[in-house]
């Protein structure tokens, strides 16, 4: 088991290589206008025990004796192929939302995937034909991120789910190609 500060930056220390199945947990407990199905919050706990973990702290986090604040951020991946990767679960503490956790995260994924030879990673999230105000700023996160929606599944979760499965090709800049596909309906 390694415990490597490989991912810090100005705001945020990203760690990997520990499971944290107790954050994950957590952070379900802290979004339930996201993660709602306690079926599926249990499996996500329990993928927590095998995935790939990356957790996000404040970078200054434990300076001052008795604050410390411990993850607020938390990403499980998983390898499809060589060349395909999958955010599995990502979820930030709303008190920190905002703030680059989520972004900083996601970029410790794909350093060490680009490192590996990863060419793909994608993210199935909540489609936008279903109207929900906290799953569009999810897009737009992904969307700010350089991911594109590939396809809207009703197979996946369900059609009352629809399920958006996101793209992005790995080393790329994250500006090209726009943020306009993020829309409530779908022709
Ligand atoms: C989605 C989530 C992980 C993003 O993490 P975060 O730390 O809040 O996001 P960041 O601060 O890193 O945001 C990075 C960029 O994404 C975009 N973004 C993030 N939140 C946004 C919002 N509410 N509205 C518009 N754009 C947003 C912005 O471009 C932002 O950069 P900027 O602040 O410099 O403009 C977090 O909001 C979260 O936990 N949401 C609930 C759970 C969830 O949706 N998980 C993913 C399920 S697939």
């Amino acid at each position: 088991m390694r415990w490597v500060d490989r991912h810090a930056n100005p705001h945020w220390q990203v760690t990997s290589g520990q499971q944290d199945p107790g954050t994950v947990d957590r952070l379900l407990r802290l979004l339930p206008d996201w993660f709602g199905i306690p079926a599926s919050n249990a499996a996500y706990v329990a993928a927590a025990r095998e995935l790939p973990t990356y957790v996000a702290r404040p970078a200054d986090d434990g300076a001052a004796e008795g604050l410390r604040t411990g993850p607020v951020g938390v990403l499980l991946a998983r390898r499809h192929f060589p060349q395909a990767a999958e955010i599995h679960f990502l979820a930030v503490d709303p008190g920190w939302h905002r703030q680059g956790a989520g972004r900083a995260l996601v970029a410790a994924l794909e350093a060490d995937l680009v490192a590996d030879g990863c060419e793909l990673l994608q993210v199935k999230t909540l489609g936008p034909s279903k109207p929900h105000a906290g799953y569009a700023r999810t897009r737009q996160f992904y969307a700010s991120l350089g991911f594109r929606p590939l396809e809207e599944l009703l197979e996946v979760w369900g059609p009352e789910n629809p399920c958006l499965i996101l793209v992005k090709m790995l080393g790329r800049s994250a500006a090209s190609g726009g943020n306009d596909w993020n829309v409530a309906t779908q022709s």
